[in-house]
């Protein structure tokens, strides 16, 4: 079962776009010296036909029924909706086409038209981000070959990190997901809400758990190891988002309770990017406080 999943979204990837694998190989090395020459190489890298999985959308899945935080997207933060801080940090990204908010919720919808998003209904019954994402992108009219899913919970996120992933599965011809990781703090290192990351020498995700990995055999954290947490924002390539929701739960998926177990247990690989940022995702009403006082700080509006 897992080997099938696998060889139907290997098959339909390659044969989709009409490249053999050392093609799909070479538009990967020539995205990567584009983006070492400079802002030149850069314009180049952006407008031309060969870059790998070329079309780029970023969807933000916002629904209202939240079992923790009814209403969470359209929270004021500083005096502004939270979805529409995030769709402001999204549109400045570079590498995305376009933008959209998905959603089950008409009041979400029409703040969103208000502060000028595009926005995509979607069904009351999705049962995550991802899923949302593969209905939103059925319903586009034009074709994409990546999904970025832009969690609304994470009204500070960088447009560099967004296109940082994006670029990781441009150049990673065999990767199927990418996403990011930043430095963990030690006082989150037992807290099973942040989640960590273990990855390969070349980038690839080995595993993501709620405990602490690796596990030093002291039961403590080493103050000199560099643990990675996980950032929810994530990209797919867009066949494979198609087939993702229904992928059968894996074992390790269901018991760390973490979607994307499911990629690695069928698998598929994942290309992880680390970067600097400080997270302030929220989750609770009681995170809207601390995150406001952080930008009052860092005089941030
Ligand atoms: C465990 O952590 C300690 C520091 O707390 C470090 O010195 C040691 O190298 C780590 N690994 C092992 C196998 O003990």
């Amino acid at each position: 079962m897992p080997m099938s999943l696998n060889s139907i979204c290997t098959g339909s990837s390659s044969s989709d776009r009409g490249s053999t694998k050392s093609s799909l190989i070479l538009h990967g090395v020539a995205a990567a010296a584009a983006l070492v020459v400079g802002a030149h190489a850069y314009y180049f890298y952006r407008r031309s036909a060969t870059v790998f999985r070329s079309r780029v959308v970023g969807i933000i899945p916002a629904r209202f029924a939240s079992s923790r935080f009814q209403g969470k997207p359209l929270v004021e933060i500083l005096g502004k909706p939270m979805i529409q801080r995030t769709w402001e940090r999204a549109k400045l990204a570079t590498t995305l086409d376009r933008v959209v908010v998905a959603t089950d919720d008409e009041k979400i919808a029409e703040c969103c038209r208000g502060f000028g998003a595009d926005v995509i209904m979607t069904a009351e019954s999705c049962r995550n981000g991802a899923e949302r994402c593969s209905e939103a992108l059925q319903k586009l009219e034009k074709k994409y070959d990546i999904v970025v899913n832009i969690q609304g919970d994470e009204p500070l996120i960088e447009p560099e990190i967004i296109d940082g992933i994006v670029k990781a599965l441009q150049t990673t011809p065999d990767a199927v997901f990418s996403t990011a990781v930043t430095a963990l703090k030690p006082e989150d290192a037992f807290d099973p809400n942040r989640v960590k990351c273990v990855v390969d020498n070349r980038g690839y995700a080995i595993y993501f758990s709620r405990g602490l990995i690796p596990f030093n055999k002291s039961g403590k954290v080493n103050p000199s190891f560099p643990y990675n947490l996980h950032l929810g924002i994530q990209s797919y390539d867009s066949e494979f988002l198609k087939i993702y929701p229904d992928l059968t739960p894996t074992p390790l998926q269901l018991e760390e309770d973490l979607e994307q177990l499911k990629v690695l247990e069928n698998g598929y690989k994942m290309k992880v990017i680390k970067v600097n940022h400080d997270a302030h995702g929220v989750d609770t009403p009681e995170d809207v406080a601390k995150i406001e006082s952080y930008m009052r700080e860092k005089n941030l509006s």
